[in-house]
């Protein structure tokens, strides 16, 4: 549901949504131009920030766009942002377009980028989903060659992820010539013999900054993780399957293509990995909407 009334930020300005006004030549909605981040803010604390902004540099280098500021101006401006929510749990989204210009494919000189951000509720997956895991169906992954990107161009992800809707399911899983990518909008990781293994961040996927924390959580805790191409057959007869996202945290795959996957329950990798995410994650202040885990 829109609120009118949210406070969000264009070019300068905290403003209402009802008055926010982008032009209809804007490259972001003519070609879409421009770059994006979702960052986790948990208690009005947002999560991994750095990191976030570090990947937004990467994707405005990849896209030959300036970044209109520095890491520390972002802070504030998000911080000011998620100050000005009524909700302390909160996503915040940003994103950059290359400007307003007279439609031409070549980059517009001298024209400002388009800033604008916006955050809301933080979606936490329901209990059913934490408890009982997630459905998701696969398909061959037929995006353009640099996923590494966080663009806004996202037809190729968003047609993927509405095959999961029609499919009862939450993600669609993709595998590029037999080897798993990610999903469409997730990093998927699987479990073999007890260790963690993740495909390598190359420009076929997008190099998750929650992936990262998994990662790192699954060798804080002791486990070993082992990153490498992995096959279709692998993934499909892996011991545990998660998603991970900023907005998703890390969910287990219970069902893939309609059938159980593993014995149909998260793994007991995926629940030390839960538990220890939750710890290492800004205290949230919506605690009712925390699931445990068994
Ligand atoms: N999506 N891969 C894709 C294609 C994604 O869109 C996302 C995130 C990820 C996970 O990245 P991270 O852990 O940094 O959130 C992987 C965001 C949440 C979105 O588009 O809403």
């Amino acid at each position: 549901m829109l609120n009118p009334d949210q406070i969000v930020y264009l070019n300068g300005e905290f403003l209402a949504l009802a008055d926010a006004r982008v032009s209809v030549l804007d490259r972001g909605f003519i070609y879409g131009d421009g770059v994006y981040e979702v960052i986790p803010v948990y208690g009005r604390q947002p999560f991994r920030m750095p990191h976030h902004l570090r990947r937004l540099q990467y994707s405005l280098d990849g896209i030959r766009l300036a970044n209109p500021h520095t890491e520390g101006e972002w802070e504030t401006l998000v911080r000011e942002l998620v100050g000005k929510q009524p909700f302390s749990d909160q996503a915040v989204y940003l994103q950059i377009t290359r400007g307003v210009a007279k439609r031409d494919h070549a980059f517009p000189p001298g024209v400002p980028p388009t800033i604008f951000m916006m955050s809301n509720p933080f979606p936490f997956p329901a209990r059913e989903q934490i408890e009982n895991g997630v459905a998701v169906v696969t398909a061959e992954d037929n995006r353009w060659h640099r996923c590494d990107l966080k663009t806004i161009s996202l037809l190729g992800n968003v047609l993927m992820r509405q095959l999961a809707v029609d499919h009862n399911a939450v993600e669609t899983v993709l595998f590029r010539d037999d080897r798993l990518t990610e999903a469409s909008a997730s990093n998927v990781l699987i479990v073999k013999h007890g260790g963690v293994v993740a495909p390598p961040k190359d420009h076929l996927m997008l190099p998750g900054i929650t992936y990262d924390a998994a990662l790192e959580i699954a060798r804080a805790v002791g486990l070993p993780v082992d990153v490498r191409p992995i096959t279709r057959r692998e993934a499909m007869s892996a011991d545990e399957m998660w998603l991970s996202s900023s907005t998703r945290e890390v969910l287990a795959v219970t069902r893939i293509d309609g059938a159980p996957f593993g014995d149909g329950k998260p793994g007991p990798v995926f629940r030390a990995v839960w538990k220890a995410f939750q710890e290492r994650k800004p205290h949230p202040s919506d605690v009712a909407a925390q699931a445990t885990i068994r």
